[in-house]
């Protein structure tokens, strides 16, 4: 049995390139992520799933999150209205980005916001029931968050905010840019600062976001361990929290599509085989940034590329438009069928077209 199983090979006929959309595989991890968060929590604490819809913000996926009980994450009012159609209502979702956040309607769930400017004006357009502030972690070089040089300013619109005012505050880091910090310290560090605002304030803190950026190994290897010592944590130093939110985009996404593309050209050479293929960069464009496991059809089935001298070529006119150290199956000819998987996270939302005409020929999708 093969990860792509539910892919048939049949699927080799269809048009390319083609995004194949792992239904099954997709919803099976939703269900297995939601169940997680649920045994994580301590009552009164809950750990409650949030669905980004940047990383892929395809409508069975959307969907399939709102069913499973996930709030929706949201970074624009464009993806707000995309939620909504895909059946959440305002009050299970949350907007955590840069982008202001309108006045009018039914408040959102959790509004995480990216500066105190935005603090202040959320509270005054009371955007959501609980008013957040998202923090930048001291050890990380980013645009986002409210940095440790704005505490004082953050402290004076906290202090200003009404007396009834609730608060939750959260993070969002990429592994890359720990700078050899697990996500423990990151944690504690936004927390510690958390604390500080709440008790020097008066205010309460009844939600935590520790946003998302676990691939699905490290999701698989740390999420639970690290979740349930940060539940210890708050349940002992914050007791009126209420929520603990996680927002696993790519650990939910990636292995949910699937790249078909066909073999137009293969190059021998002594020393290494290059196969031509008929998608590119830009419709992986995470090319070089994950590791993406590479199929070809042998006596019937998928079957995983090896390490080896080999190269794929992609289509584009882009220099890196290539992946090294593949080995391709022995006999493979023009017209055969690859499969790169993987693709389903930012290499969805982040394609984009290139040398495919003012017509966009799109990639095809299921
Ligand atoms: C606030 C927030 N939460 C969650 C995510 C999802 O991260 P990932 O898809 O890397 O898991 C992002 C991604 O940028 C984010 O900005």
């Amino acid at each position: 049995m093969t990860v792509f199983d539910d892919v048939p090979t049949e699927r080799t006929t269809d048009e390319t390139p083609r995004r194949i959309f792992r239904l099954r595989a997709a919803r099976e991890r939703v269900a297995h992520i939601g169940r997680l968060c649920e045994v994580l929590g301590r009552p009164p604490l809950r750990v409650v799933a949030g669905y980004t819809l940047k990383t892929n913000p395809r409508a069975e996926l959307v969907q399939a999150a709102q069913e499973r009980g996930f709030l929706a994450v949201t970074t624009s009012a464009d993806e707000r209205a995309w939620a909504i159609r895909n059946g959440y209502g305002r009050n299970r979702t949350i907007a955590n980005g840069p982008e202001p956040i309108a006045a009018g309607g039914e408040p959102l769930a959790f509004a995480f916001a990216d500066s105190v400017e935005a603090f202040v004006r959320n509270l005054r357009r009371r955007v959501a029931r609980v008013a957040g502030v998202r923090l930048r972690p001291t050890m990380i070089a980013s645009r986002f968050g409210v940095p440790i040089d704005d505490a004082t300013m953050l402290r004076a619109a906290i202090v200003s905010s009404p007396r009834a005012t609730v608060l939750g505050f959260g993070f969002h880091a990429r592994r890359e840019d720990f700078k050899g910090a697990s996500w423990r310290d990151v944690a504690t560090d936004v927390l510690d600062r958390a604390i500080a605002l709440s008790e020097q304030t008066q205010r309460a803190i009844v939600a935590f976001d520790i946003g998302g950026g676990w691939t699905p190994e490290q999701f698989d290897r740390d999420f639970a361990a690290d979740v349930r010592w940060l539940v210890k944590r708050l349940a002992a130093a914050v007791p009126t929290c209420r929520t603990l939110i996680a927002e696993p985009g790519q650990a939910i996404c990636t292995q949910a599509e699937a790249l078909l593309t066909k073999v137009l050209e293969v190059r021998e050479r002594r020393e290494r085989r290059e196969a031509i293929v008929d998608a590119g960069f830009s419709d992986w464009p995470h090319t070089h940034d994950s590791a993406h496991r590479v199929y070809a059809i042998r006596a019937g089935r998928w079957e995983l590329l090896g390490r080896g001298a080999d190269r794929i070529g992609g289509r584009t006119p882009l220099e890196y438009d290539a992946v090294e150290g593949l080995r391709l199956p022995a006999g493979l000819r023009p017209g055969d069928r690859l499969l790169i998987a993987d693709v389903g996270s930012y290499d969805h939302s982040m394609a984009f077209n290139l040398a495919r005409g003012d017509e966009t020929r799109t990639v095809h999708s299921d």
